[in-house]
């Protein structure tokens, strides 16, 4: 004889097929099929200045589709608590904005994905403590033999079942990856951490074991019985966290963007996970989107740098950058000028082409520089911006100040569209930039920056080069044959107090 003992509930007939609060219900589906694609064309529009502000709105409302969404459909917590929650972060959200200066912003998208790593492993433990309200449960029978009346029974037991093990297993391990690699990354930034690598010995060997032990753990985790399964998720737990913060430290301070931009990516693919051990649709859309653009921007970056993907997670580059500086060598002759001279020279200009930098976001230069450009296309010169996809400190950060001072944006060049113009340029303005036209890219095997596509501002007639003084160097630290130019004249001072000053003279 056989009979089955049977813990689980029956479902009441009564009930529609998907009661209208059903996080089943075709209707959610709908909802979060129209909330990715309003993430799509949030990331379309997001691709060209003109349109970003259009993509903005595309992806609030997505988020405000899929949040409303959810919060209706899931029994996740009591309608107050969410609103409280919500209301506490976006309040904090909104102080860290308004208080953020544009050049701390990569640090903060740093810290961002910290909290989206940390925020994954969270929902990965909630679902492996409570699995039963993740409804990632699935019933067993254990047949046995009764010891009286000698039947044959089936007892069932319930337990997380392996998929979404793999998916809870790989989704703590990201989550934990992004978050200890963004701790490091952003105390890197922010300048609390020497931004130079720290090179162990035998990285290589350690990171690589570690990762396979991560994965050997997710798969005996997927496999255990459920009395074994708390110490292998701690290990896998705890060995992420130590990767992500091995992984990161090597990588020295002229790779961070393409770190910032690679964590950014894996905080996708966390989310993703997140979404599959959720059953969340949404969260594995928004999730792969993240995963997949990251990834993408990571490739552009490391293209725009001249670097391999590879070799910038293998880390190490940037660690004599700090011995090659500029200060320490001996003094070399150079030409100075003054607003005046610019201001002269420029007007006389037919055609000039302005390359914005990391400086001119210090100094807030930007709306001076439109004015400056505003006169000078007033007394007929040709004036062009030229923007490096590395300038500054984050993608699209000159494009975003100079959209705030409302630059037209088809005066705004990419690098490959204007770098053959510079011969036909009569003056080269550069504002704060450095690395970005530092010819040492091109001719200087030994130099950190060699191999990175930069403007060849050598070309043009003349070059206006504005910075503070002669002793500070660029990003990775090396000393500019630019500066000693016979074309180049140099003007020392805020780029800020520079550029008024050359607006005075020529209004
Ligand atoms: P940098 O090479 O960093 O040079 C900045 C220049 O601005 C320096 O010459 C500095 O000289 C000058 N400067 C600083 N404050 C100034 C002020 N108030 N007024 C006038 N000049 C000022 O800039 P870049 O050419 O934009 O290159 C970017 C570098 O950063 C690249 O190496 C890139 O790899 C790296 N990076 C890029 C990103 C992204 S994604 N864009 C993120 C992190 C790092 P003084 O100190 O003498 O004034």
């Amino acid at each position: 004889m056989v009979a089955a003992v049977w813990n689980g509930t029956v479902p009441d007939p009564a009930l529609p097929l998907h009661a209208a609060g059903d996080a089943s219900s075709p209707w959610v589906g709908l909802a979060y099929l129209v909330a990715g694609a309003l993430f799509i064309l949030a990331l379309r529009g997001l691709s060209h200045p003109s349109t970003s502000v259009r993509g903005n709105r595309f992806g609030m409302a997505g988020m405000l589709i899929a949040v409303v969404t959810t919060v209706v459909t899931h029994d996740l917590a009591s309608l107050p608590e969410i609103l409280a929650a919500i209301g506490i972060g976006g309040a904090i959200g909104w102080i860290i904005a308004r208080r953020i200066a544009m050049t701390d912003m990569p640090q903060l998208v740093a810290a961002f994905h910290s909290l989206v790593g940390m925020a994954a492993v969270l929902v990965g433990w909630a679902a492996y403590l409570n699995p039963a309200a993740f409804g990632i449960l699935r019933s067993v029978g254990d047949a046995f033999t009764h010891p009286v009346i000698g039947a044959e029974l089936t007892l069932w037991r319930e337990e997380i079942n392996p998929v979404s093990r793999i998916e809870l297993g790989l989704g703590v391990a990201i989550g934990a990856i992004t978050f200890s690699g963004s701790v490091i990354a952003f105390l890197k930034l922010a300048g609390r951490m020497s931004g130079a690598p720290i090179l162990l010995p035998g990285r290589h060997v350690i990171n690589l074991g570690t990762l396979a032990a991560i994965l050997v753990l997710v798969a005996l985790f997927a496999a255990a019985q459920p009395g074994a399964t708390l110490p292998l998720i701690i290990a896998i737990t705890v060995l992420a966290f130590l990767i992500g913060f091995l992984l990161i430290i090597p990588i020295g301070g002229a790779d961070m963007p393409v770190v910032v931009s690679m964590l950014n990516s894996y905080s996708g693919w966390a989310a993703a996970a997140m979404g599959f051990t959720l059953g969340n649709t949404a969260m594995i859309i928004t999730g792969a989107l993240v995963g997949a653009s990251g990834a993408i921007l990571s490739y552009i970056m490391c293209r725009a740098m001249n670097r391999r993907f590879l070799s910038v997670i293998a880390g190490g580059f940037g660690a004599d950058a700090a011995v090659a500086g500029s200060s320490g060598g001996e003094a070399r002759p150079f030409r100075q000028g003054s607003a005046e001279d610019a201001a002269y020279m420029l007007e006389q200009a037919e055609r000039v082409i302005i390359i914005p930098g990391y400086g001119m976001a210090v100094a807030q230069a930007q709306h001076a520089l439109r004015e400056m450009a505003d006169l000078l296309k007033k007394k007929g010169v040709d004036v062009r911006y030229a923007i490096h996809p590395v300038a500054g400190r984050m993608p699209g950060h000159m494009n975003v100040l100079l959209a705030e001072a409302n630059v037209p944006y088809d005066e705004v060049f990419e690098l490959e569209d204007i770098n053959s113009e510079f011969a036909q340029t009569n003056i080269a303005f550069v504002i704060g930039a450095n690395d970005v036209v530092n010819p040492a890219a091109k001719t200087d095997k030994s130099s950190p920056i060699y191999g990175m596509p930069v403007f060849d501002v050598d070309k043009a007639e003349q070059v206006f080069f504005i910075k503070r003084s002669m002793s500070g160097a660029g990003y990775a630290g090396v000393d500019n044959e630019v500066f000693y130019m016979p074309q180049t004249t140099m003007l020392l001072a805020d780029a800020k107090k520079m550029v008024d000053d050359i607006v005075k003279a020529l209004s």
